[in-house]
């Protein structure tokens, strides 16, 4: 028998900083039962593939008992996990054997809604107009006559509008689908109620808090009209998110909450944060989430908007550095997550797809703060633009046309056929279909393959590791350079490390940055000098002391 040492986390109470954590979509990452859904047990069988990736912590998205409207992101039982995921003790066994092999752990928490099927929600609905228990979400009563109209108009994300009536006549508001109701946060006890949530959490050892929709929970006083619809327009309302002011979202009042969570967080040792999933109408609004009495991170999600070429990407990485400076904490870094079209595909899907990805990971991982991977990303797969109507489940498909089921397709672990274990040896079943094509991007397939996408992941990972350059926070140095390349330096005392991406039309000749450590795609040399091919990307390095 071997025994392995285990690695302990590091004392390092501002490990977020820098780290690499890897988000998990826990439905469709391994399946340890083999009915097809994906657990947490799945999770710990294959704790020692992150671990050997070489992430720093896994964002697991939410595993709370719900009825799956919205993936679980409809919350029945906040204390609690699915039986589909498993129970409280697998829970808290993933945590240790996490913890024992060097990862953290960050949890999804959903404040801005419940699931209808809530014990709040279903007392609210029982005790009727006017009653305490409606106090905790916001219901109202309509507009015209007989109260027919909705309350205002307010807009769905999920498209259609933002409320539904009951038989008795109210309405009650829901900024996602109708099965989740829109708690009210001027309520002293839904604050309590979350505040020992947050604890719950904490208590069982989680490193961290992913906050859901974390600018959506106050409401502007008076619940008024946005005055911008699609009645009126012909266009979404959810298309001012992140652009324009929306009663909504991102009011002021919204930082109380947060100033009263980070005390909670501060008062546990280890280092524990939180993140914001925050939309706001500019960086500096934005920037307002985070702080020594707020928030440690909010996502900058303008990587999964921008497009392949050198004027987007520099614009975002400038935007997020100037951000970074402003709030005095690095950015974070998102090239995909459950909620977006995959990366390969947003570059151009097939072979050129997977090249971009390639080198924009890179590219990613060379920047300075926390990158957050999507599980899959490191296996280079695509969106599945091509599952069956019938099979969808995301709610918005039915209001929208749109669906993020296409990156929610489990994972390829092995095998010759799908669901290429995913599921113990021998189960057939998996909740979405993999494609014929996933069987060569498989973990196993991939594993120990010289030039996969795989191994080019743990590679970029060990040297952002132990390089001295990528160690250092701070900015970055843009280079001069040929147009149609990007180039920046890191650099520490006696070592500097430079990222390549060359986006041009052309192959260019690199020279004078030492020597390539790693390159998403094969570089020829000549007279000294490195050829990089178009649409790949190379990190090199010297000593300079
Ligand atoms: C966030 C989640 C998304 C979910 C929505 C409602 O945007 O990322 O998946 O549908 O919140 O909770
Ligand atoms: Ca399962």
């Amino acid at each position: 028998m071997t025994v392995s040492t285990p690695s302990p986390l590091t004392s390092d109470a501002d490990w977020w900083r820098s780290a690499v954590v890897y988000q998990v979509y826990v439905r469709s990452f391994a399946d340890s039962n083999g009915d097809g859904i994906g657990d947490l047990n799945g999770i710990r069988e294959r704790l020692p593939y992150l671990r050997d990736l070489g992430v720093d912590a896994l964002w697991l998205t939410p595993f709370y008992t719900s009825p799956m409207v919205d993936g679980g992101y409809d919350v029945a039982d906040y204390r609690d996990v699915d039986p589909m995921f498993g129970t409280l003790g697998d829970f808290e066994a993933m945590v240790t054997e996490a913890h024992a092999l060097g990862l953290r752990i960050i949890v999804d928490i959903v404040p801005n809604h419940t699931s209808d099927r809530h014990p709040w929600f279903t007392a609210a609905l029982a005790a009727g107009p006017g009653s305490a228990e409606r106090a905790r979400y916001l219901f109202a009563d309509g507009k015209g006559e007989n109260g027919e109209q909705p309350p205002n108009d307010w807009e769905s994300i999920f498209g259609g509008p933002a409320w539904t009536r009951l038989p008795d006549g109210q309405w009650y508001l829901h900024l996602f689908d109708p099965a989740q109701p829109d708690l009210n946060w001027r309520h002293p006890e839904v604050r309590a109620e979350f505040e020992d949530i947050l604890r719950f959490w904490l208590d069982r050892g989680v490193d961290g808090f992913r906050i859901d929709v974390a600018h959506g929970m106050i409401k502007a006083e008076g619940l008024p009209d946005v005055g911008f619809n699609s009645m009126t327009t012909g266009r979404r309302q959810s298309e001012l998110l992140g652009k324009g002011r929306l009663p909504y979202f991102d009011q002021d009042e919204v930082h109380d909450i947060y100033r009263s969570w980070r005390p909670i967080l501060d008062s546990y040792p280890g280092g524990r944060m939180a993140v914001a999933e925050a939309w706001a109408e500019t960086p500096q609004r934005l920037a307002r989430y985070i702080g020594p009495d707020e928030l440690h991170q909010a996502f900058s999600f303008d990587f999964l908007d921008a497009t392949w070429s050198t004027d987007s990407f520099r614009k975002v990485i400038d935007t997020a550095l100037a951000e970074a400076t402003i709030v005095g904490a690095p950015t974070t870094w998102v090239l995909s997550n459950h909620d977006r079209q995959r990366h390969v595909t947003r570059y151009g899907d097939g072979e050129v797809g997977l090249r971009r990805a390639r080198a924009a990971a890179l590219l990613m991982l060379a920047l300075p703060g926390c990158a957050y991977l999507y599980q899959g990303e490191e296996l280079g797969l695509p969106e599945v633009l091509d599952l069956p109507d019938e099979l969808r489940q995301d709610p918005a498909f039915l209001r929208t046309g749109e669906s993020r089921d296409g990156c929610r397709v489990p994972i390829p672990w092995s095998g010759e056929l799908a669901p290429y274990g995913f599921g113990p040896a021998g189960s057939e079943l998996s909740w979405l279909p993999a494609p014929a094509t996933w069987r060569a991007l498989s973990v196993a397939a991939q594993t120990d393959e010289p030039g996969s996408t795989l191994e080019l992941y743990r590679a970029a990972l060990r040297i952002r590791r132990t390089h001295p350059a990528l160690a250092v926070l701070g900015g970055i140095t843009w280079l001069e350079s040929d147009p149609g390349v990007l180039a920046f330096r890191r650099a520490a005392r006696d070592a500097a490390l430079t990222c390549v991406v060359n986006i041009g039309e052309t192959p260019v000749m690199v020279a004078g940055y030492g020597e390539p450590v790693v390159a998403s795609a094969a570089l020829t040399e000549q007279d000294g000098a490195h050829l990089l091919p178009v649409d790949a990307a190379a990190w090199f390095t010297r000593h300079t002391g």
